[in-house]
């Protein structure tokens, strides 16, 4: 089976500003995949460029098995790209604006179910106007849901959300895999991630720093850090074998008539390995 999307190489300057410089990796069908990274990381350059919005500089792309720069109505009828804005239709409620919507597609989804897809089901009747930023923002997919989409784009699907309205977001993104829809979402938040996306990667300055299912950029690859205060200073050993390294430091410590204060072990969590990877 061909690969949904991709990616060899890509690069994409903004006159001295090298946004993009030689990301690649590829999103199977039906897979959710997560571009995650700090602000400036170049996420919505390289979503962008596959929504067919932007030229790259260099590298080569796959959409569908079509180069999105090309622009084709064929390609562009097969993806669910979300605008930023679905201010189209103040005047509308939510059902008249995906129900007006679906008229520029062939195949549309049915309304009411993609209503329903995005949680906004309790909603259809209220004027789009009238919706808070979250369910706006679910409005905004459920457009670009609207048309059958096999791929679907969502570029930082949840920033600015309060905590109910990410989750009520999650429900949303777990519905479209649950379709067999193939995702790529970006987003700066780790336990987004985490939790949407089979495979992730970690991108910062324009590459990508780690990559693999969420389970395995975590903690299991990191050394255990074993420390203690010598004369007031904490001394920090790392190593892949606890047992052995405590069984040696707490012996050499007795010999000497010594007590090892502050002893701690610990491993450090994804977080850690993300902050890690991406720090500045
Ligand atoms: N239209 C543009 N013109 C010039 N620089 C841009 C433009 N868009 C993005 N950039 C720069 O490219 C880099 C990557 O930005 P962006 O792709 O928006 O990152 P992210 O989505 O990860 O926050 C940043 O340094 C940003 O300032
Ligand atoms: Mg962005």
């Amino acid at each position: 089976m061909a690969a949904a999307i991709e990616v060899r190489d890509l690069e994409k300057s903004y006159g001295p500003v090298d946004a993009v410089r030689g990301l690649s990796f590829s999103v199977e069908q039906g897979e959710v995949f997560g571009l995650l990274g700090p602000n400036g990381a170049g996420k919505t350059t390289t979503v962008e460029i596959l929504e067919g919005y932007r030229k790259r500089t260099g590298g080569n792309v796959s959409v569908l098995g079509h180069d999105p720069e090309v622009r084709d109505r064929r390609l562009q009828e097969r993806l669910g790209i979300v605008l930023q804005s679905s201010g189209f239709y103040p005047q509308a409620t939510v059902r008249e604006a995906v129900a007006n919507t679906s008229k520029a597609y062939s195949r549309p989804r049915d309304v009411e179910e993609t209503i329903d897809l995005v949680g906004l089901a309790d909603k259809a009747d209220a004027r789009t106007a009238e919706l808070s930023g979250g369910q706006r923002r679910r409005l905004d997919l459920a457009l670009a849901l609207i048309g059958d989409p096999e791929l679907v784009f969502l570029d930082e699907p949840t920033t600015g959300f309060d905590p109910a309205a990410r989750r009520t977001a999650w429900n949303a993104v777990r519905n479209l895999r649950g379709l067999g829809m193939t995702v790529l979402l970006t987003t700066h938040y780790l336990d987004e991630a985490q939790e949407l996306a089979d495979r992730v990667a970690i991108v910062k300055d324009g590459r990508i720093v780690a990559q693999g299912p969420p389970s395995e950029l975590g903690p299991e690859q990191a050394r255990y850090r074993v420390s203690y205060l010598s004369s007031g200073r904490r001394v920090e050993h790392q190593t892949d074998d606890p047992t052995d390294l405590l069984h040696r430091l707490t012996s050499d410590a007795l010999a000497r008539g010594e007590r090892l204060d502050g002893l701690e072990v610990s491993r450090p969590t994804l977080e850690d390995v993300y902050l890690e990877l991406t720090a500045e």
